[in-house]
C-alpha cells in the first residue's frame, strides 16, 4: 500500500465515535468517495478514511488530475435498491457529521475576511465534549486550555459546562441558605414565577409585599418556590477568576450574596472579600465555607455591612480582581434594609450603585480587570431600564476601560411554558442569557505583561470528572 502524509494542519478532529463509523462503512460498504491528497503525497481530504483504510490494509489506487476534471467512481456491484448502496449513503454523510472542526487551526490559518467568504460561521463550529485522548494531539485543545473556548457566547447549557458544574456543587457549595427563624425559603434566586406572583400581589395590594406576604401568596396559588437550591454558577465564577485575575491575586465583591465566589475562590487559592448587606447570609456563608475548605486553603472572608462603605471597610487592602453580581434593580428583592439596593427606585439605585462601583473600582490595583455579572430588567411599564448600559457607564466613568462582552445562555428551564402566554400578551420575549462584563484599569497594552498565557490541560482540581 502506498505511503500518504496525514494533513499536518487537518481542520477535522476525528472523534473516537466518527473513526468506529468510518471504519464501519468501509467494512459494511466497501470503499466509497476517493480521498484527495497533494503532489507532495499529503492528504488534503480524507485523513479519517485513509487511516482506517490502512488498518484495514486496503490496497490504495491512484488516479491524477490536475484539477480540470471531476473523477467519479461508479461502484460496480452495488444496485440502487441494495440495501449496502443505502448503508453506504447513510455512512457517507453522517460519518463527516461525526468529525468536528478544529476550531484554532482554523482561527489561526484564516482571517475572518476569509472565513466569511466561505460562509463559514460560528454556529458551524461544534464544540460537543468529546473524549479528548491524551494522543489526539491538537483535538479540543482550546477547551483543554482555557476550560471553557473563550468566546463572546458562553452556553452554560452544554454537557461540558453542566459537568463543571455539578463537580463544583458536590464539592457541597450551598447557595444563600441564608435563612433566618422565619424563613423557609431562599429570598433570593428566585425563579421569575415568583417575581411574577411579586409584581401581581403589588398590583393588588398597591405597595410591595413583604416576604411573607409573598410567601403567603405563593402557596395560596400554588406558585411553588425554590427552596435555596438555585446559586451563582460556580463554573463561570471559576472563569472569571481563572481568565481574568492575576496568580494568587485578591478578589473584592461588593455584593457577595451566597458563598458560591468566596468558595470557588478558596478552591483556587484566592484571597476573597465580600460585603453584603444580610447578617443571615454571611453567617451561612461561614458555615458552608467550613464545612468544605481544606485546613490548607485560604480563608474567605465576609463581611456585613453597606458596600458604600467599602472603601473605610477595606482601607488598608488594595486589590487584584473586581468581581460580582449586583441586585438587577428591583428584579429581586432581598431584604427590608432601606440601604438594599433592590429596594430603592431605579433613580436612587443608580446613584448608589454608580457610587459603589467608583470606590470599589478606586481599591483595584492598575492594570487588573473587573468582571461583572448583569442582565436587562423591566421596569412597572413593561420597559427595560437600560441597566447593561447604565452599568458600562458606571465602570467607565469610574476611569475603567470597557474590555469584554460575554453573553451567558443561560438554562430555558420553566421558560419554555411560561413563553408563549408572555410572547402573545405582550411581545416580550424569553429571556435566557445574560451579560457578562469585562472592563480593565489601566493600560491595556500591558495585558500581556501582566496576565501569562494560560494552559489548565494539566489542571488537577476535579481530578476525577
Ligand atoms: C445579585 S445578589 C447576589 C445574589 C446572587 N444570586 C448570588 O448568589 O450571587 C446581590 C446581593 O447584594 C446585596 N446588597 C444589596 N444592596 C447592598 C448594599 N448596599 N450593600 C451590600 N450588599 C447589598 C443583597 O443582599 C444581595 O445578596
Amino acid at each position: 500500500m502506498m505511503e500518504l502524509k496525514f494533513d499536518p494542519r487537518n481542520y477535522r478532529i476525528h472523534t473516537d465515535k466518527n473513526k468506529r463509523l468510518i471504519r464501519k462503512s468501509l467494512e459494511d460498504c466497501g470503499a466509497g468517495r476517493s480521498i484527495l491528497f497533494d503532489k507532495d503525497d499529503c492528504i488534503i481530504a480524507g485523513n479519517g478514511v485513509y487511516e482506517q483504510a490502512k488498518e484495514l490494509g486496503l490496497p490504495v489506487r491512484i488516479i491524477e488530475s490536475d484539477g480540470t476534471e471531476l473523477i467519479a467512481i461508479k461502484r460496480t456491484d452495488l444496485s440502487t435498491e441494495d440495501s449496502r448502496r443505502k448503508a453506504l449513503a447513510l455512512a457517507d454523510n453522517y460519518t463527516t457529521d461525526t468529525s468536528i472542526f478544529d476550531v484554532e487551526a482554523i482561527l489561526e490559518d484564516f482571517s475572518a475576511g476569509e472565513l466569511d467568504a466561505w460562509e463559514f460561521t460560528i454556529g458551524d463550529i461544534d464544540l460537543p465534549e468529546i473524549e479528548i485522548k491524551a494522543d489526539s494531539s491538537r483535538a479540543g485543545s482550546v477547551q483543554d486550555k482555557f476550560i471553557i473556548p473563550p468566546f463572546s457566547i458562553l452556553d452554560s447549557r452544554q454537557g461540558r459546562w453542566q459537568d463543571r458544574k455539578k463537580a463544583w456543587i458536590d464539592l457541597g457549595i450551598k447557595s444563600e441558605v441564608g435563612r433566618g427563624e422565619e424563613l423557609t425559603f431562599a429570598r433570593s434566586a428566585q425563579p421569575p414565577r415568583v417575581y411574577e406572583a411579586r409584581n401581581s400581589l403589588r398590583d393588588k395590594l398597591g405597595y410591595d409585599p413583604s416576604w411573607d406576604e409573598l410567601i403567603t401568596y405563593c402557596k395560596e396559588h400554588d406558585i411553588l418556590l425554590m427552596d435555596g437550591t438555585s446559586i451563582f454558577d460556580p463554573v463561570l465564577c471559576e472563569l472569571a477568576y481563572r481568565w481574568f485575575n492575576i496568580y494568587d491575586g485578591v478578589i473584592l465583591d461588593p455584593f457577595a450574596g451566597g458563598s458560591v465566589r468566596g468558595v470557588v475562590a478558596s478552591k483556587l487559592l484566592m484571597q476573597y472579600y465580600g460585603i453584603d448587606l444580610r447578617k443571615e447570609q454571611i453567617e451561612a456563608n461561614y458555615k458552608n465555607a467550613e464545612d468544605i475548605l481544606l485546613s490548607d486553603e485560604p480563608k474567605p472572608y465576609w463581611v456585613c455591612d453597606d458596600s458604600m462603605n467599602v472603601k473605610e471597610l477595606f482601607y488598608k487592602d488594595k486589590f487584584d480582581l473586581l468581581f460580582t453580581c449586583p441586585p438587577y434593580a428591583d428584579l429581586e428583592v432581598y431584604s427590608d434594609d432601606p440601604r438594599d439596593l433592590s429596594n430603592m427606585e431605579y433613580r436612587e439605585f443608580l446613584v448608589n450603585y454608580r457610587t459603589i462601583i467608583q470606590r470599589s473600582c478606586d481599591l483595584l490595583n492598575e492594570n487588573r480587570f473587573a468582571v461583572i455579572v448583569v442582565g436587562e430588567v423591566r421596569g412597572k411599564d413593561g420597559t427595560y431600564y437600560n441597566f447593561v448600559q447604565d452599568t458600562i457607564e458606571a465602570f467607565k466613568d469610574a476611569g475603567l476601560h470597557y474590555y469584554n462582552e460575554m453573553i451567558l445562555v443561560t438554562s430555558i428551564g420553566s421558560l419554555a411554558l411560561r413563553v408563549t402566554k408572555q410572547f402573545n400578551n405582550s411581545r416580550k420575549i424569553g429571556k435566557t442569557h445574560q451579560n457578562v462584563l469585562v472592563f480593565y484599569k489601566g493600560d491595556p497594552k500591558r495585558i500581556k505583561d501582566n496576565f501569562p498565557e494560560l494552559d489548565f490541560s494539566d489542571d488537577a482540581l476535579f481530578e476525577n470528572e
